[in-house]
């Protein structure tokens, strides 16, 4: 009850806008469904975030707006705090990662407040904002875990319930720490509890998810940063006890189905949402489909579109993936006359969209990377069935991210290095990283492969082969342990072992 009223009396629209709430009509129409989009991508600075920050900052006292507030991100939430903190005529300090592209803390400074880059990490960023806020006496804003931040996002759902006054189904939120969701299911169901809440995480920052099946908090060890607005590795404290008692589920998408969202919302309104604006599309749209759902209404909260323009490409390149328009493919070819020409005819009528073969004299097949867009998985199931009934082994890489990263750029690339290990790095984006990484391990031992390809993400996702004899890998491994970025090994996915290695396997 306190939310409810909390909600009402908040004093976001000094500083937001009563967003649009939409129907988004080819959707609509293809999940046999009304979709309807809230839409904080509009509001000013581009997401929903100014709502929770500006809702706490206003309720702030004159002394306390005197000395000034303090946060620490790299993301939406700081383009809130810099907002709300220049029309209260307040001094604001950002804290953010010193890794953090300067097109992000540029916007941020140009909104008056004062950038300082601190740490590798948002944890360490995190730590000396709360450390300085003691020694200043300024006010910390977080980005979730506050009953007025989470009440001025609950505003979204006083809107919704405003906005779509017949029968409503369920409203799609996107989760990171929150905030958002635990906002609108504190009043949506007290004034509409039939109106199921379902929050939306990517599969690889799945910390919500993860809480709620446990019934505690849950740490993860690693996010996956795609949708750098929702990559969180614990869910807030008071965030948590909200959904615990209020949200009816979470759905898990994959970054193909995110991409394929960004693309579809491009069809729609020509806007471009942040991949963690998009989750929630990708999610109602996975729920609509997983429960037969039709004629109903539902509303996914499209919550941003700060998005890095460098990510653009792999947004692209993974958007037909993701609605299963297109299928990454691997076969072999006997190294004999007439086999490519006998590839093409089992290829058929399917419409080949990317294809890398390159001659390989010591090899007895060749491997054949391509792409075909596809119309339906029986389609592509036929045409594997011919393939592999004409001896032309196939491999159906669409799922593996891995291959879609990294393994479809190598042509050629099959050999038996020795010792070799391979693992994904995830290296800082910042000058000198990889002089970091080389000192650690070069030239004590051969680096055998390697592979970046900038996507736009705050962590650049490496992958490197290393040879190391099986008597020194407690040395390597500490050496890696002590360079301090994230990495997991690659050594047992079949694909790498597949396209790179040994193809009898
Ligand atoms: C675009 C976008 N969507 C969703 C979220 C998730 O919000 P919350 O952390 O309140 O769950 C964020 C958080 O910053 C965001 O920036």
């Amino acid at each position: 009850m306190e939310y409810l009223t909390s909600v009402l009396s908040s004093k976001v629209y000094d500083v937001a806008i009563e967003s649009p709430l939409q129907l988004a009509t080819k959707l609509s129409e293809r999940l046999g469904v009304n979709l309807w989009i809230k839409r904080e991508d509009l509001q000013p600075v581009f997401s929903f975030k100014l709502r929770g920050a500006y809702n706490m900052m206003a309720k702030l006292s004159r002394e306390q707006l005197e000395r000034g507030v303090i946060c620490s991100s790299a993301g939406n939430h700081a383009q809130g705090v810099a907002l709300s903190a220049q029309r209260l005529g307040c001094d604001a300090v950002i804290v953010m990662p010193v890794t953090t592209p300067e097109i992000k803390w540029r916007s941020v400074e140009r909104l008056g407040a004062t950038v300082v880059l601190k740490g590798d990490s948002y944890d360490e960023a995190q730590s000396y904002a709360k450390q300085r806020c003691e020694q200043e006496g300024r006010t910390f804003i977080p980005p979730f875990d506050h009953p007025d931040v989470i009440s001025g996002q609950g505003t979204i759902g006083m809107e919704i319930v405003r906005q779509l006054q017949g029968p409503l189904h369920a409203i799609f939120v996107p989760v990171g720490g929150g905030g958002l969701i635990a906002g609108i299911a504190a009043y949506v169901k007290r004034v509409r509890p039939e109106v199921k809440i379902i929050g939306v995480e990517p599969s690889d920052a799945n910390a919500m998810a993860l809480s709620l099946c446990h019934g505690q908090r849950v740490m993860l060890e690693q996010v996956g940063g795609f949708a750098d607005g929702v990559a969180v590795k614990v869910v807030g404290e008071e965030t948590f006890r909200l959904c615990r008692e209020l949200v009816d589920g979470i759905v898990l998408v994959s970054r193909d189905a995110i991409c394929a969202s960004i693309k579809d919302m491009f069809e729609e309104k020509r806007s471009i949402l942040e991949p963690a604006g998009a989750l929630a599309l990708a999610g109602a749209e996975a729920y609509c489909k997983y429960y037969g759902l039709k004629g109903e209404n539902v509303v996914a909260i499209t919550s941003g579109a700060n998005m890095n323009f460098d990510r653009l490409r792999l947004v692209t390149e993974l958007a037909d993936v993701g609605r299963k328009r297109e299928a990454v493919l691997a076969t072999f070819l006997p190294e004999e006359q007439g086999s490519f020409k006998k590839f093409a005819e089992l290829v058929g009528r399917m419409n080949i969209t990317e294809f890398k073969y390159r001659y390989d004299c010591n090899a007895k097949d060749a491997l054949v990377l391509y792409s075909v867009g596809i119309y339906t998985d029986d389609e592509l199931k036929a045409m594997v069935e011919r393939m592999e009934s004409s001896k032309l082994r196939t491999v159906d890489l669409t799922d593996n991210d891995l291959a879609k990263d990294h393994l479809r750029y190598f042509i050629g690339g099959r050999s038996e290095v020795t010792d070799e290990l391979v693992y994904r790095f995830i290296f800082p984006e910042r000058p000198g990283a990889l002089m970091k990484f080389l000192d650690a391990f070069s030239p004590r031992w051969n680096i055998s492969l390697f592979h970046y390809r900038a996507q736009g993400e705050t962590g650049a996702n490496v992958l490197v082969g290393i040879q190391v004899p099986p008597e020194e890998f407690d040395e390597f491994k500490s050496r890696a342990d002590n360079l301090g970025y994230e990495y997991m090994s690659e050594l047992n996915n079949e694909i790498y072992r597949l396209l790179l290695r040994d193809p009898k396997i």
